[in-house]
């Protein structure tokens, strides 16, 4: 990768010292928001950093609807209009969505300048934002387009979680699940015993972005290892794409279905499997879903979606499983009647 990524944990703070270095003296900005983060975060953001208040923004459309080419296109104009050269630095203030895109013109304007991520969901703090994938939806696959393009900076600051609606928080907290069932057994079990997603402290974002930061480091161009953060997404994906489900809640029953072939393949415990079934059943419940259960002719729509997955080869599934928590095991080879099971055991 090009650049450094680093991640600053300490906030507005930690950006505002950051930003008076040497190395920013000639920055000029230009903030990417959209509707809602233009409206709950930015007045933060410029009353605190000052080197911000002058800064342009740049409005984008809210949700995966800014991840495409025209809008990239029209930032480029805008950029361009506005006579912003390499010394330009893009801030990213928003979700996931934002970050991407915002990632993605940076990675391509001027032949790359440099851009700070700087995320205001749960998901994005704990996952999107860090690890330098930037991209699109083109040709109507999602992230079909993109490169692997570091953020200069990466700053987590907690007090954005304050506005974001819960159903929100709930996806964050799958994966930040997810991350931690893969390679942080204590932490798993902590964000399990958490009463309800809302209470998400810090120290538990820091912990998950962490974990990411030390994955991504150890494969950057997801060859190999960073793999294991794909833990229940074959599945998931297509629970998403069959059942029209947001990400985080279908993530939470791919999970649920990558467990159970866990405990047959793997040996992992019973007891993990359904102290893990609990958990999802009880936050999903908060936001009035069931956990769904599926009947053979869905299983049949959904393979064919799950065989699309881009981790599998030759035809075969190849999925990450756990041995334990905090163990997981990339490129297991699932036939197709083990899913079927697995998911005909969803009850
Ligand atoms: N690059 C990566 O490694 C990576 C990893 C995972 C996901 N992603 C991408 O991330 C995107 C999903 O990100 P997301 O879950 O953050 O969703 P999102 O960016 O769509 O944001 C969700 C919603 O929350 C609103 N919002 C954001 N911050 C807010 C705040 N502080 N207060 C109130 N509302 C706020 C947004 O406007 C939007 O309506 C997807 O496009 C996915 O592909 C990327
Ligand atoms: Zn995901």
């Amino acid at each position: 990768m090009s650049k450094e990524n680093r991640t600053l944990y300490g906030g507005l703070a930690a950006l505002g010292r950051e930003l008076a270095k040497e190395a920013w003296a000639d920055a000029r900005y230009t903030i990417v928001v959209d509707e809602n983060t233009f409206n709950c975060c930015l007045p933060t953001l410029i009353g605190r950093i000052e080197v911000l208040q002058e800064a342009e923004f740049i409005e984008v459309p809210v949700g995966e609807e800014c991840k495409s080419l025209e809008v990239a296109a029209q930032v480029w104009q805008t950029l361009l209009e506005g006579g912003a050269d390499r010394q330009t630095v893009i801030v990213n203030l928003g979700g996931g969505a934002v970050c991407d895109l915002g990632g993605f013109v940076a990675a391509g304007y001027k032949r790359g300048i440099r851009h700070i991520n700087i995320p205001t969901t749960l998901l994005a703090m704990t996952d999107a934002a860090i690890g330098g994938k930037t991209g699109i939806d083109f040709g109507g696959v999602k992230n079909s387009i993109g490169h692997f393009y570091p953020a200069a900076l990466t700053v987590i600051e907690p007090r954005f979680l304050d506005t974001l609606p819960e159903a929100e928080l709930l996806n964050g907290t799958v994966e930040m699940v997810k991350t931690a069932a893969v390679a942080d057994p204590e932490l798993y079990m902590r964000l399990l015993e958490a009463p309800t997603v809302r209470p998400t402290g810090r120290q538990d974002i820091v912990a998950v972005g962490r974990i990411k930061n030390r994955v991504v480091k150890a494969d950057p161009y997801d060859h190999g290892i960073r793999k294991i953060l794909n833990f229940g997404h074959t599945f998931g994906h297509a629970i998403e794409v069959y059942r029209q489900l947001p990400h985080g809640i279908a993530v939470g029953i791919g999970m649920r279905v990558a467990m159970y072939l866990s405990v047959k393949k793997l040996g992992l415990g019973e007891e993990v499997y359904r102290t893990y079934s609990q958990w999802l059943r009880q936050q999903l419940s908060t936001f009035n879903f069931q956990l769904s259960t599926f009947n053979l002719k869905d299983i049949e729509q959904m393979l064919p979606l799950m065989h699309q997955d881009k981790k599998n080869a030759d035809g075969e599934l190849r999925c990450v499983l756990l041995q334990e928590p905090g163990a997981a095991v990339i490129d297991v080879t699932v036939s197709d009647n083990e899913v079927r099971d697995a998911f005909l055991h969803l009850k």
